[in-house]
């Protein structure tokens, strides 16, 4: 972490903010000496695309960065209409504090156009793809440039369940099962994936006493993220009946500042497309009961004192 002598790790955040997603961003941001953002792509997902770019941009401004680059991206997964999640985030998708309409521009470039571009423009295995919601922009982008694929470093991802199932229907979670067929086309694509799904971020759990350090910290950015995660908390603790609930999106950031915060296995994991009743499931093989070639790091366990701690330390440089 913050070693001088390792460049900043590239990355490109696709995101449908949603607070979580916004948290992530924020973590992203408050860590300039570990992570270069080159961008941030929205997809339609919590809420439609009209909204989470305009999120993505007020979650800019919020850090103080109106400097990042916002692009849009797709509107509808590849093949369904859009299933949307205003029951969890709200109707803006960024419930809970009361922030300023964003200033900063939207680039004029489509969203999978500046993936394609910023790929072919960098070596091979240099720049790394952090989706925190369906995975359509993705997918697009690897069905219109395939050779893209080798320039990725590593996609991390926020997606999938296999202990907890599913969050959106009992066999899927959300962000698999808006877009199944693009979550098929990226765990097929070759490049190298690490997968933080439920099993983990149901571990994440923003507990009282772990709201009141956002809050404590005093800031904007601090008070913003304890409103935002005090919103989806009426929702989420009801549900699940936990003393707080989970914050899913941040973990794929806090997977590139210290890995060593999570555990899992190298596995297979299959993506269910056609069934009615399971949709969207990932099928992991955890047990590794099939000869099925291992296509993911799929991880199973987090340190979450560890992950809060860091989070909280990285809002504080906000
Ligand atoms: C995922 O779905 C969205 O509601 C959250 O932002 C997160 O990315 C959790 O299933
Ligand atoms: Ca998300």
């Amino acid at each position: 972490m913050g070693d001088f002598n390792m460049p900043a790790r590239k990355i490109i955040i696709d995101t449908d903010p949603g607070q979580d997603d916004a948290v992530a961003i924020l973590l992203a941001l408050g860590s300039p000496k570990d992570i270069e953002i080159l961008g941030i792509t929205a997809v339609a997902g919590n809420v439609p695309l009209a909204l989470t770019q305009k999120n993505a941009r007020m979650v800019c401004e919020l850090a103080g960065r109106p400097d990042i680059k916002v692009y849009a991206g797709s509107k509808h997964p590849l093949a369904h209409r859009l299933v949307t999640a205003e029951h969890v985030h709200g109707k803006t998708g960024l419930d809970g504090p009361t922030l300023p309409d964003p200033t900063m521009p939207l680039q004029d470039q489509h969203a999978v156009d500046f993936i394609i571009e910023t790929l072919r423009n960098h070596p091979a295995g240099t720049v790394t793809l952090c989706p925190l919601g369906p995975l359509t922009n993705i997918a697009s982008a690897f069905n219109q440039a395939p050779d893209i694929i080798e320039k990725v470093q590593e996609i991390v991802l926020m997606g999938g369940a296999y202990f907890e199932v599913g969050n959106i229907t009992p066999a899927a979670e959300f962000n698999i099962y808006v877009d199944p067929e693009a979550a098929e086309i990226v765990f097929k694509a070759g490049a190298p994936i690490t997968v933080m799904p439920l099993d983990v971020t149901h571990k994440a759990l923003v507990t009282k006493s772990r709201n009141d350090a956002f809050r404590d910290l005093g800031t904007p950015v601090g008070i913003a993220v304890a409103e935002m995660t005090d919103f989806f908390e009426r929702f989420d603790k009801e549900k699940y009946g936990t003393a707080g609930a989970p914050l899913h999106d941040p973990t794929v950031i806090a997977y590139l500042l210290n890995p060593k915060l999570f555990t899992g296995r190298f596995i297979n994991v299959e993506i269910e497309t056609k069934s009615t009743l399971t949709r969207g499931m990932t099928v992991a093989d955890w047990w590794r009961v099939t000869d099925r070639e291992p296509n993911a790091m799929f991880m199973g366990d987090i340190d979450a004192d560890g992950f809060f701690e860091l989070l909280t330390n990285r809002l504080a440089n906000l």
